[in-house]
């Protein structure tokens, strides 16, 4: 059994490319922004993984800080844009955790994909990491960031099993739902296709109350919050599947 993300690592954007609409879910953190008539130069993208928003981002003329604590992800990351200068002098790449790590200058507007926030299993964690965000946006600042739902872990992950498959990959999901701690964890089994090799990761999301999100924000210094709908501007709902969460500075 390895490190969640870092044997995964190598093939996450043969798989997330396909099951999300990244350039959509990217869009649609832009029409947040122009909603609160904010215009980012600086962003940080939390979790950031192999870049793949990041890049999007990139590639629009922001400037972005990642930061990751996995090595893995940001190895393909950084080798992904090995080659263009114009889009390696615009980033900047920390390796550290969420929860724990210092910038040397203030950001614009603070940005996270994917379900990256429900990776930080306590609410002490939640709060390490708002604080963090506070503390290097700069007033007027935006922060925002997608998240699963309790709902979508405990009634679509649930205790199910899901198979899907890559060019190089055959994979089992194996979700198992805890309801007392709200926390998922899934078993994730990969089958290399070309060499016969397998391994094991295993990832921990956690849903959280919609009224703890909102407490541990307001407890950081965030004042003015929204909880929308995915890709909607409409507020979240008990029964949403992801949620998109605003907080301004
Ligand atoms: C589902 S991936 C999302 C990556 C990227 N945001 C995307 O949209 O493709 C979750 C990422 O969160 C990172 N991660 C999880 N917990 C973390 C933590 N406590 N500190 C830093 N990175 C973390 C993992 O290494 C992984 O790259």
């Amino acid at each position: 059994m390895t490190e969640s993300f870092s044997h995964f690592a190598e093939f996450y954007d043969e798989f997330m490319v396909k099951l999300v609409d990244y350039p959509a879910w990217v869009e649609y953190v832009i029409s947040i922004w122009d909603f609160f008539n904010i215009k980012p130069q600086i962003v940080l993208d939390l979790a950031c993984g192999t870049g793949i928003p990041s890049i999007i981002l990139l590639k629009k003329g922001y400037q972005v800080i990642g930061v990751d604590k996995s090595s893995e992800m940001l190895k393909i990351f950084r080798k992904k844009i090995a080659e263009n200068e114009i889009l390696k002098s615009k980033l900047l790449l920390i390796e550290s955790d969420i929860t724990n790590f210092t910038l040397d200058i203030l950001v614009d507007a603070c940005v996270s994909f994917y379900d990256s926030i429900n990776y930080l299993l306590t609410e002490e964690d939640l709060e390490k990491c708002f604080s963090l965000v506070y503390k290097f946006l700069k007033k007027g600042g935006i922060f925002t960031f997608d998240m699963n739902t309790i709902f979508v872990l405990e009634k679509f992950w649930g205790n199910n099993t899901f198979v899907r498959e890559s060019e190089s990959l055959k994979t089992i999901w194996e979700n198992r739902f805890d309801k007392k701690l709200n926390i998922s964890t899934l078993y994730l089994k990969c089958y290399q296709k070309n060499n016969q090799e397998s391994f094991l990761e295993v990832h921990k999301e956690r849903g959280y109350e919609y009224k703890t999100i909102i407490k541990i924000l307001k407890k950081t210094g965030f004042q003015k919050i929204k909880l929308f709908q995915h890709l909607t501007f409409l507020p979240a709902r008990k029964n949403s599947l992801r949620i998109m969460v605003v907080a301004l500075k």
